[in-house]
């Protein structure tokens, strides 16, 4: 039986670097261990990093509390704020944001700095969008639908930089950038949209296309690993979601003579491996 794994299966580069930093913090520093928020949206991984003594901090006010320890920050970023705190009580820091993420910090600081006013477009609860906030001012505004922006209090003849949350939809960044052009503001606008989430669904499309039966590997709460198996089932109607290994129903795949697997960004690579070993060899 032929098994194809696809390429972009499970972590993105950002989350596989913040992810490889902690594992890598245990084994040489002898400091506590922190991570501002949990790394990664995956159970497993934080239960494996909580066992191993990686605690997580919640909130700016727990984060005031700790002396003499290090603390990772997650490939979300975070704002101007949790630095000046970390640095101020001498926390180490280990600053595992996503360098795509660290590069809308920076323009967003040097706009904001430059007199123009940052509109972030993206999900406002979103972490990521919280934390580009906090290299803005007061004035910085997060914009997601296209009616949000008729009612923004945006004063005349002011200049605007328009960046957007990474994982944002390209579509709707795109509509947006539209209904503001509309506008007599003076805007810059900046695609900071990484195209990780894309490239997976692409390729993850592609290969269920050429498969007799897909796997798609991934926690059944995890957003972008439902879109993947949506996307893998109208191209395959043998296509088959599953968490872990044991998931799997031997049939499914049991008569057929090609297997294609995928994942979600929060999958693991062990798990993915662990499916892949077991398709080719036992099935
Ligand atoms: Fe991942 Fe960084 Fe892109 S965290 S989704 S590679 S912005």
């Amino acid at each position: 039986m032929e098994v194809v794994v696809a390429k972009s299966a499970g972590f993105c580069f950002g989350v596989k670097r913040a992810v490889d930093q902690v594992y890598e913090q245990l084994k040489r520093n002898d400091k506590p261990i922190y991570t501002f928020g949990p790394i990664i949206h995956n159970e497993e991984v934080v239960r494996d990093l909580e066992e191993k003594g990686v605690k997580v901090i919640e909130t700016e006010e727990e984060l005031q509390t700790i002396r003499d320890a290090v603390v990772v920050i997650r490939s979300h970023g975070v704002g101007k704020r949790v630095y000046d705190i970390l640095e101020g009580n001498g926390i180490e820091i280990i600053d595992a944001t996503c360098p795509y993420v660290r590069k809308i910090h920076k323009v967003a600081q040097e706009q904001n700095q430059d007199g123009r006013r940052i509109i972030i477009i993206g999900n406002e609860s979103h972490p990521e969008v919280q934390g580009i906030k906090g290299w803005g001012n007061a004035n910085t505004l997060v914009v997601e639908t296209p009616e949000q922006v008729e009612t923004l209090p945006l004063v005349e003849g002011e200049r605007l930089c328009i960046v957007s949350q990474t994982t944002f939809n390209y579509k709707k960044f795109q509509d947006l950038v539209d209904k503001f052009s509309e506008t007599r503001y003076d805007i810059l606008v900046l695609n900071t949209i990484c195209n990780a989430t894309q490239e997976r669904q692409v390729e993850a499309r592609r290969i269920a296309s050429e498969v007799d039966a897909m796997i798609v590997v991934g926690g059944k709460s995890s957003s972008n690993t439902q879109k993947l198996y949506e996307i893998c089932r109208r191209e395959c109607k043998n296509t088959y979601y599953i968490q872990t290994l044991g998931d799997l129903d031997p049939d499914c795949v049991n008569s057929v003579r090609s297997v294609g697997i995928t994942a979600g960004a929060s999958t693991p690579n062990h798990i993915i491996e662990e499916v892949h070993t077991n398709v080719r060899v036992k099935f």
